[in-house]
């Protein structure tokens, strides 16, 4: 399987060694061989050296990500030292659920109450002021992030669920009547169809679905057939939750916009592992969760370009939004305070820029060539397990493993590695449509972030070993 290169605007090697290098530069590394001595705002420092340790990735042989400094980066995240009751040192391959946290954001958390604790309204006192400029500054970082134009196309949210829940009855819902259709993909997860459900049985609006193929591929012939007159949005996930595919979203978001159709790209299993420019994109809205890419719970992003979110209405009202109220009528603020209705989770925003300056630090192209090592160097050693099947096997792929093994049940498989230590999701992974596509009601899944090693994937096999057996 080729999880290297990428024809759907994702990037190929020589264009990940090409954006890799202003870091290089920057921090002078690369040519070096060896750590950089500079620090960040966040207290790390971007190293670029071959790993050494047999836990990080020597193994059998084979080394797995030389040049990426994976014990490195397992020093920020305390939780991976974890011991669990049974006495077996934890291994989280259950990222695809959620991250663990660095302490460049657990700290930044702990700062923030210790010294900036306040509601944001700068004007009435220095604490105001600390929090408020936290706030907004944890918001340009979003901005910045995903290369969107103004921290002002940068709504926060809980997560994925209320950014998509945002957007359909805030942008989408006023536009729809009966008949009127929406096209999403069969790859969505529950949070990118249920939304869209309530909004159609409320208004008499048609939910289109567009298939995939056998490796779990978007079929864009197919995708394109779809769209017409009566189509009012459409929704797409960037990477499959349940099978890792990666999905053409330049071509998709071409497509709804060849039909004058608005698009909404679900980034929640791809913002950590690869690079997004929502600009370059030309998405109309972009949505992912902070706890998927190392920040806190409950907390999350909606990007969206100005004149959708100026015609967007208010999905919640409240204070905060507000200009001005009186019994008759309300003047709501701009974009994006229009949006936020109420206190928001204001420790957690200022928590999720210090895990996105984080992983900037480090470097996605640096982050997504590693990990498709090791998803390459998984799906390798996992495929030479007898009665193991992957569901998903699309070239395209971001870190997911997800299969199925004969004679034993997923929930069987999920004990067995749980007692071995090792963390993984075994369910339908809130995306029963694209596993019934498949004739399943479950998977097992690992999903790889970039603190894991070979090493911990020596042990993920060697426990499927076990129970093949
Ligand atoms: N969406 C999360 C998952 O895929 C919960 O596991």
């Amino acid at each position: 399987m080729n999880t290297t290169a990428n024809a759907y605007g994702l990037p190929d090697p020589e264009e990940l060694e090409a954006w890799a290098q202003p870091y290089f530069s920057e921090y002078g590394a690369k040519e070096a061989g060896r750590s950089s001595d500079v620090s960040s705002s966040v207290g790390y420092s971007p190293v670029v050296q071959p790993y050494t340790g047999a836990d990080a990735g020597a193994t059998a042989g084979r080394a797995v990500g030389a040049g990426f400094d994976v014990n490195r980066v397992r020093a920020d995240f305390p939780i991976l030292n974890e011991k669990l009751s049974n006495g077996k040192k934890l291994i989280w391959l259950d990222n695809g659920a959620t991250t663990q946290k660095p302490r460049q954001v657990i700290d930044r958390l702990s700062y923030y109450y210790e010294h900036e604790n306040s509601n944001v309204h700068r004007g009435a006192h220095e604490l105001a002021a600390r929090s408020t400029d936290a706030y907004e500054s944890a918001r340009d970082t979003v901005a910045k992030f995903l290369g969107a134009p103004s921290k002002d196309n940068i709504v926060f949210v809980r997560g994925t669920t209320e950014g998509i829940n945002l957007v359909a009855h805030s942008y989408v819902r006023p536009l729809l009547g009966p008949g009127d259709e929406i096209v999403l993909t069969i790859l969505e997860h529950h949070a990118n169809i249920v939304p869209w459900q309530l909004i159609a049985q409320e208004t008499g609006a048609v939910i289109k679905v567009a298939p995939v193929d056998s490796d779990g591929q978007i079929i864009l012939s197919e995708y394109a057939r779809l769209f017409g007159q009566r189509t009012r949005f459409a929704s797409v996930t960037h990477v499959s939750n349940a099978l890792g595919t990666i999905t053409p979203v330049h071509e998709m978001v071409q497509i709804a916009h060849g039909f004058g159709v608005r698009i909404l790209v679900d980034g929640a299993q791809s913002v950590a592992h690869t690079p997004v420019n929502v600009t370059a994109l030309d998405a109309d809205f972009f949505v992912f969760s902070g706890h998927k890419i190392f920040a806190p719970t409950g907390i999350g992003a909606v990007y969206g370009k100005a004149d959708a979110l100026n015609e967007a209405v208010p999905y919640q009202g409240g204070g905060n939004m507000i200009r001005d109220v009186t019994f008759e009528r309300t003047v709501y603020n701009p974009p994006p305070s229009k949006f936020e209705a109420g206190t928001g989770s204001i420790a957690d925003a200022v928590g999720l820029g210090a895990a996105l300056n984080y992983v900037s630090q480090i470097g996605l192209p640096d982050i997504s060539a590693y990990e498709h090592e090791l998803l390459d160097y998984a799906t390798c050693e996992l495929c030479g397990i007898k009665g193991l099947r992957f569901i998903g096997t699309a070239k395209e792929k971001a870190s997911v493993l997800s299969f199925v093994l004969e004679g034993a049940t997923t929930e069987q498989v999920g004990k067995h590695l749980a007692d071995r230590g090792i963390a993984v999701r075994a369910g339908h992974h809130c995306a029963q449509p694209i596993l019934r596509h498949y004739g399943l009601e479950s998977t097992v899944r690992p999903t790889l972030a970039f603190y894991n090693t070979a090493g911990e994937v020596d042990e993920l096999v060697r426990a499927v070993r076990e129970i093949a057996r």
